[in-house]
């Protein structure tokens, strides 16, 4: 180990960083861990298959469930002959309405700190209907096939009546009581009046479709009663949220349920609670066996709710001089009264522009089906289509760059609230990001051709909120050979959670990567975190934060006289080399190892909160970007391309360049299929989803998927933990627009209406 006075490896970082009292001095480490490329450390274990998902926790005696959907919307059960599913082979038990134990209703997410259920509805508890897809049985047995089988065999009759339709519900459309918690409408002075009087505007409706989730994990659980105690191996977003709601849902402490989540393929919002965990617990607790619930593809459309459509109005009025004195951006979207989202895709509106007037407002009407839910970016990256194409609009009719507009509309503080910005360089990203693009080699709409094909380009702002949420907490456990364990009950659904956290509190700490394990994934843990709202990386280094505090003062306390610590206090002392020192004089120095050894410890274990959320009352903070995209549109068949993809984000500090890239990169993907191909197929005389299968609902494949380069500032935020506002969603948002305006450049067709299918431009 490095002595007095020699270059530390790892450089000096104190703790104490709270909310609104500047940078995080961990961004003094200019050569460190943050910024370095780093693999996935869970890389080998899933190439070895020794990552073990939800639906491969094997239980001793374990049975697998099949579920039967409901083939109507709305109505009830007149007639469910289970018999022959009973008698066939291998089957262990089914469950209906007429066996099911009494359950209560799981806590809707996002309404109560404790919850995590997609829907609010009583989950197979009486004969009636609420969704064409609502699961009427649960069948056991001891294979999958068999379950299969036997589920087949079950008798269904209804009495139904038709579900509402879109436009039918309209009549009786309703505001919701709020959007993510935040009031539903913004209005700064009369922005009707004022689109009325500018002399340039444009006032357009935007359309974008129902979306389903098509993670590459389909949702499973496995679990197990013990007495009155409940193991559940699952596939989660939100590990305590989950233990939670099946706690109350099943009326038992909530510390008798021991959930774990170590490996999720994939969530992208959908990966709350639905219906399958309650009914594998509630077989599981009839059967007295333990349960393996697996959906199906289709099963994932059934039970796991998607994205709403949407109808969005976008009106802007400008000066001569293409300022903004009008922006409005209102609309409705389907919802059910069972869940709390409304899609908030007014959002970006509230904080993209400088404008003299703003009125943004959203409406929701109640249909029959399943419970929307989340989905990568709800709000923005719909919103953002709306928004971004009504910009491009704006530009042609001002005969104007649609850069220079957005830049000439840059806001120097948050436009609704008024609060100043934590930090903002969109402008940088878009100049940046227009050199390496390219940008000055467009031509004027339909004038690029090559043989069949046209060509253009187009570009759009992307954004997404920090989130860093309250509840958050971390365990450090520091071992006497100098090895921190950190606790979080996280979640790591492929983004590289663990490994991004790793690099963190190895800077923190002053340790190498190799000597910081960081373990999530367990309802034991401490607090609470969220992989969601693109909040986890903040909210997980916010708890670490703290334990590490906590830590210091601890093994301070047990320095004792003989260390070269003597006296310190924890403001005073930093992590470096394996030990701590003191930040005025780094050669006072003590090894972690030596301090637990002097003091007799085999180890030290702290546990502490985060500190809550402060700095979002006094900034504004969100992330922006700006997305380009080359198309080629083909005048024979009106197929579209993209060719190539640039986005460049202002995200605040990149804690690891080889994960980011890849969630952007995957954020980038799912937007182009947003723009181009998903579609969920929603049959309104009957309610049903008509294409529930990956060879109907069209996701990007391969060759779909360009060259997509990603760059960022990388200008660490001042508010926001290691500078970090958190990269999970903004990916998405801005695409879809970026695409249509590029479909609109190359071939002078605007299309309002997702996804740009080749009949569109025909
Ligand atoms: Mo995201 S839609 O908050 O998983």
């Amino acid at each position: 180990m490095s002595a007095a006075g020699s270059r530390p490896a790892v450089p000096t970082a104190p703790e104490g960083w709270t909310p609104n009292a500047g940078p995080d001095p961990v961004l003094r480490a200019q050569h460190g861990l943050i910024g370095a490329q780093v693999s996935r450390l869970d890389g080998p274990l899933k190439v070895r298959g020794e990552a073990r998902f939800a639906a491969e926790h094997l239980i001793d005696g374990m049975v697998y469930a099949a579920l039967r959907y409901s083939t109507i919307a709305r109505g009830h059960i007149t007639l469910l002959d289970t018999s022959a599913a009973e008698a066939a082979a291998g089957v262990v038990l089914v469950m209906t309405h007429r066996n099911a134990p009494r359950m209560q209703p799981p806590p809707l997410f996002l309404t109560a700190p404790k919850a995590a259920g997609g829907s609010d509805l009583p989950v197979m508890q009486d004969d009636s209907i609420h969704w064409n897809g609502e699961p009427v049985a649960v069948v056991l047995a001891e294979t999958q096939e068999q379950a299969d089988h036997a589920a087949s065999l079950i008798e269904v009759a209804y009495e139904s009546s038709p579900p509402r339709t879109f436009q039918d519900a309209r009549a009786h459309a309703r505001t919701p009581a709020s959007l993510v918690g935040q009031p539903v409408a913004v209005a700064i002075g009369d922005a009707e009046a004022a689109l009325h009087d500018a002399p340039h505007s444009v006032d357009l409706i935007y359309r974008t479709p129902r979306h389903n989730h098509n993670a590459i994990e389909p949702h499973a659980v496995t679990l197990v009663w013990d007495g009155d105690d409940l193991i559940v191996h699952d596939a989660s977003q939100g590990v305590t949220l989950h233990a939670w709601t099946l706690a109350q849902v099943f009326g038992i402490d909530e510390d008798r349920v021991h959930l774990t989540s170590h490996y999720v393929g994939g969530g992208f919002g959908g990966k709350t609670v639905w219906s399958h965990h309650l009914l594998g617990a509630a077989a599981s607790r009839l059967a007295g066996r333990a349960v393996r619930v697996t959906l199906s593809r289709e099963g994932v459309y059934r039970l796991v709710g998607g994205r709403t459509n949407t109808e969005q109005r976008v009106a802007i009025g400008t000066t001569d001089d293409g300022r903004f004195t009008a922006l409005i951006h209102t609309g409705i979207s389907a919802m059910t009264a069972h869940n709390a989202l409304a899609e908030q895709f007014t959002f970006p509106a509230r904080h993209m522009y400088a404008t003299e007037t703003l009125k943004t407002d959203q409406q929701v009407v109640d249909m029959d089906m399943l419970s929307n839910s989340f989905m990568r970016a709800p709000g923005e990256s719909v919103g953002t289509f709306a928004l971004e194409s009504a910009i491009d609009e704006l530009a042609v009719e001002l005969d104007l760059d649609p850069i220079e507009l957005r830049i000439r509309n840059d806001p120097d503080k948050d436009p609704s609230s008024g609060l100043p910005f934590s930090a903002r360089h969109l402008v940088e990203a878009w100049r940046t990001g227009a050199a390496r693009f390219g940008w000055e080699r467009r031509t004027a709409p339909g004038t690029r051709r090559e043989g069949e094909w046209l060509i253009g380009m187009g570009c759009a702002s992307a954004t997404y909120p920090y989130h860093r949420f309250p509840g958050g907490a971390a365990r450090i456990r520091l071992d006497k050979t100098g090895h921190a364990t950190v606790e979080v009950p996280a979640n790591d659904m492929g983004m590289g959670t663990a490994t991004t956290q790793t690099i963190v509190t190895a800077e923190r700490l002053g340790l190498p990567l190799e000597r910081v394990t960081v373990a999530h994934g367990d309802s034991s843990f401490p607090g609470s975190m969220l992989a969601g709202g693109s909040g986890q990386t903040a909210s997980i280094i916010g708890a670490v934060i703290a334990a590490q505090r906590a830590l210091v003062e601890q093994l301070l306390a047990i320095a004792g006289e003989e260390s070269a610590l003597a006296g310190l206090t924890a403001d005073e002392v930093g992590g470096r080399d394996e030990g701590l020192c003191e930040l005025a004089d780094p050669s006072r120095w003590e090894s972690y190892a030596q301090i637990l050894r002097r003091a007799g410890r085999d180890e030290l274990t702290v546990a502490a909160s985060a500190a809550d959320p402060a700095e979002t009352q006094s900034r504004s903070m969100h992330s922006t970007g700006a997305v380009f995209c080359e198309v080629r549109v083909n005048t024979v068949t009106g197929e579209a391309r993209v060719d190539r993809a640039l986005g460049s984000y202002d995200c605040g500090r990149i804690i690891n360049p080889k994960t980011a890239a890849s969630q952007f990169r995957g954020g980038i993907i799912m937007g182009i299929g947003l723009a181009l191909m998903e579609e969920t197929e929603f049959d309104e005389r009957t309610g049903r989803i008509m294409n529930p299968s990956l060879a109907e609902y069209h996701v990007p494949v391969h060759m779909d998927v360009p060259r997509i380069e990603v760059m960022w500032t990388d200008i660490p935020d001042p508010y926001a933990p290691a500078g970090a506002r958190g990269i999970g969603e903004i990916g998405i948002t801005g695409v879809a627009a970026a695409i249509a305006n590029a479909v609109y450049n190359a071939t002078g067709r605007r299309v309002r209406d997702l996804p740009i299918t080749l009949d569109k431009l025909l």
